[in-house]
């Protein structure tokens, strides 16, 4: 039977109330160290080079690009300032190619500025560009970036699966305007931002209370509004705000983590082995993973599935996070759709007992996933409780989220929500509002483009 790898797996993978604590005290420790020195920590507590965030006077016509989640996505918002706010938005998405995902950098970037350039074809309505102007765009880019000013920005690695040659060590800016050179697109970037800061500036536009912004999806990250005496790495930077906005990237945090056999072995067979040790163990991107090596272990030693052994089984990335998440919503009596499910993704035959044991593997590996995931949220409102003396704590405080794991899995939310109320008490936890910021980076970025702009708006 497989039962005593389920029980060895919960056991593995639980996170009491004591080791969360330590997962955000040292969460906190890694940003302070972080903000030191560059390579303090794991973390690597980039500076974001945003010091001014949305007002909400912002006026004019700016686009954005996004890229780094599931989809790429291009975006025009027209801004009409304090009393109009949004006059009009649209957007496109596409899916990028799995091969661009392998490919040249060259390749990537022309498809990129290739996707903007038929966008802007289509302007028109309530879309209106002053005369004798170029257009400015946001470039959301979610990997791990060195900025070098609030418009250029050096790509330190790729993660999430991206293996594009020749773009690591390059301005990220600098490839996307040869694209565009390269397509006849006259546009310039005012803005370079990660996803999260991206999303940071979208939900302040709308609530100023909005201090940190996470982003739960593929992969994940978190930045926060820190401020400027607290960063002792950053000398001579002047921010007329006295604040500025910092990129964990705490994706690369690794300290204390209760890590399995799966983890270790989905690691070592990664493309980037050692490294992203928080994003494989709670972001969307693994759960699948992780689950699928678990059944592989039970099928193996505990013939979980009977006889007839599917190759689907046995191919990395065969199932889903979207799909552990439908098994866990599925409520009736023979979990009929968790063996369609488990049928079409990877193939195998369940009968009752299987399916159970399925989705209590499903549950062990959400529950640890979100509660590590409520442990970080908590490591940074620590960090800023204790280096703003406390007067972070006790005051509205508004996380923004967004991402398809947080967004498509009611169960994670719940174990992130749950650990954050259990590490922080009802008092405090109380003033911290989880709010999910749905596509906010997208007219963030423009937002940052408008702040940045070189015109008169
Ligand atoms: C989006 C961001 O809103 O959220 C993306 O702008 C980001 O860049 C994403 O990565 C997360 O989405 P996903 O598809 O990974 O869940
Ligand atoms: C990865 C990237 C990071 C991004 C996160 C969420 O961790 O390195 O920059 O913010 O994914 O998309």
């Amino acid at each position: 039977t497989a039962l005593p790898i389920l029980t060895k797996l919960q056991k593995d993978c639980a996170t009491p109330l004591p080791l969360l604590r330590n997962i955000a005290d040292a969460m906190a420790k890694d940003m302070r160290d972080g903000l030191e020195v560059d390579g303090g920590s794991d973390l690597k507590m980039i500076l974001s080079y945003v010091d001014s965030l949305p007002t909400g006077n912002e006026r004019g016509l700016f686009y954005a690009l996004d890229l780094g989640g599931t989809n790429f996505r291009v975006l025009r918002t027209q801004l009409g300032g304090k009393d109009e706010r949004v006059i009009d938005t649209e957007f496109e998405q596409v899916s990028i190619p799995q091969d661009l995902m392998s490919g040249t950098s060259e390749e990537l970037f022309d498809f990129i500025a290739l996707a903007l350039a038929k966008f802007v074809k289509k302007e028109g309505g309530k879309f209106v560009l002053p005369k004798n102007r170029s257009r400015e765009t946001g470039f959301t880019f979610s990997f791990p970036v060195k900025q070098t000013s609030i418009d250029s920005g050096i790509l330190i690695k790729w993660t999430k699966g991206f293996a594009v040659s020749g773009t690591p060590g390059r301005d990220i800016v600098a490839c996307l305007n040869e694209a565009m050179g390269r397509q006849g697109l006259d546009m310039r970037v005012s803005a370079l931002v990660n996803d999260t800061v991206a999303t940071l500036a979208g939900a302040r536009y709308w609530d100023n209370n909005v201090m940190v912004a996470v982003i739960l999806g593929t992969g994940t990250n978190a930045c926060y509004v820190e401020a400027v005496d607290a960063i002792p790495k950053l000398q001579g930077h002047n921010s007329i705000s006295g604040r500025t906005i910092v990129n964990t990237e705490w994706g690369a945090f690794s300290n204390g983590l209760p890590l399995t056999e799966y983890d270790r072995e989905m690691d070592a067979e990664s493309i980037n082995p050692g490294e992203q040790l928080f994003e494989k163990t709670i972001s969307g991107m693994y759960l699948g993973e992780i689950v699928r090596r678990v059944l592989v272990r039970m099928e193996e030693t505990g013939s979980l599935f009977g006889n007839y052994i599917p190759e689907r089984l046995h191919t990395p990335f065969a199932l889903g996070t979207p799909n552990i998440s439908s098994m866990q919503q599925d409520t009736s009596q023979d979990l009929e759709n968790v063996g369609s499910i488990l049928y079409e993704s990877i193939g195998v035959d369940s009968n009752l007992d299987a399916r159970k044991m399925v989705v209590e593997v499903c549950d062990t590996i959400a529950k640890r996933g979100g509660r590590l995931a409520g442990a970080g949220i908590v490591g940074i409102l620590q960090k800023m409780e204790e280096d703003s003396k406390g007067i972070v704590f006790g005051k509205r405080m508004v996380v923004a989220m967004d991402g398809g794991l947080y967004e498509h899995y009611p169960q994670y939310r719940r174990y992130l929500k749950e650990a954050v109320t259990e590490l922080l008490g009802p008092e405090l936890s109380g003033h911290v509002v989880i709010e999910h910021s749905k596509d906010g980076s997208g007219i963030g970025a423009a937002l940052l483009a408008a702040t940045n702009s070189i015109y008169e708006h």
